[in-house]
């Protein structure tokens, strides 16, 4: 019943797998993206760092600790920040043990010693998948801390021919580094990310009118989602990507309010209610 009635307004819905299939596998493994887009993702999502050496590596955190052994492994080398490591240091850690032993239910033994992928590892690995269908949707994390990223990022999706093709969405939480983006590569979609704080006391309509200058969606956490805001993006012709969505009774009331897709750990449980072919 509930789903039949939501069909006319979720026509065009993207599922996007946050940090690929998280819920069920280390989060930005190459596993974890397989497992996203057996799930019927649209888009697998990569945050980037980079590492001493230059290098633009998939990874949340801008330190290693959380999901990686670096701490076993360079027990010396405290706060274990990514931009402290070659990437050959970084490829000598496990980034899969640490989940089997937060997530037992969830463990599996081939995670163990899963690498952290490099950029075009990433790429490589997600457009080889389902004929090149699945889409990238990429954050430039902490850009302040290093410098030359978006260059980077651009060059990369341009060698994979990936600059107007319509496969990426690119996203920050950082208005300066969209803007650079914009001006690097003015073809590719721009989502500016928002956290509660970002939006507290603020005029929804004039700000995103502000920054459709620069950006063509948002992506607000969904604790701020109301219909106002959602009206506000769409008027100002911004699409709308809420994170970070993972049950369905969630997901049936921010599809109801007209989302045009979100980040989810469970792309399954998305994919389900969407009726995915
Ligand atoms: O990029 C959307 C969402 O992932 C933002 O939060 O911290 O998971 O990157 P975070
Ligand atoms: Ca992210």
């Amino acid at each position: 019943e509930n789903q039949s009635s939501l069909k006319p307004i979720v026509g065009n819905v993207s599922v996007v797998a946050h940090r690929g299939a998280s819920a069920y596998a280390p989060e930005h493994t190459l596993e974890a993206y397989r497992q996203a887009i057996q799930m019927k993702a649209d888009y697998v999502e990569f945050d980037l760092q980079m590492t001493k050496d230059g290098r633009l590596v998939v990874l949340h955190d801008e330190t290693l600790n959380r999901t990686t052994n670096a701490q076993q492994v360079y027990p010396d080398r405290s706060p274990w920040a990514v931009k402290d490591f070659t990437l050959e240091e970084i490829r000598r850690l496990d980034a899969g043990s640490w989940f089997n032993e937060a997530y037992p239910e969830a463990a599996d033994k081939h995670y163990a010693g899963l690498l952290v992928p490099t950029l075009e590892e990433a790429i490589e690995f997600v457009k080889q998948a389902q004929k090149g269908k699945v889409g990238l949707y990429i954050e430039t994390k902490a850009p302040d801390v290093y410098p030359g990223m978006e260059e980077k990022l651009i060059a990369a999706l341009s060698r994979y021919d990936l600059i107007d093709n319509g496969d990426v969405i690119l996203q920050s939480f950082s208005e300066e580094s969209l803007r650079k983006l914009k001006t690097l590569a003015p073809e590719l979609p721009r989502v500016q990310l928002y956290s509660a704080a970002m939006l507290k006391d603020k005029d929804v309509y004039a700000e995103f009118k502000r920054i459709s200058e620069y950006a063509t969606g948002v992506g607000p956490t969904k604790s701020v989602l109301v219909p106002k805001l959602i009206d506000a993006a769409h008027r100002n012709g911004l699409i709308v990507h809420p994170y970070t969505v993972n049950t369905q009774d969630e997901m049936v009331s921010l599809l109801s309010l007209g989302v045009d897709g979100m980040f989810t750990n469970n792309s399954d449980l998305m994919a389900e209610l969407l009726k995915k072919p």
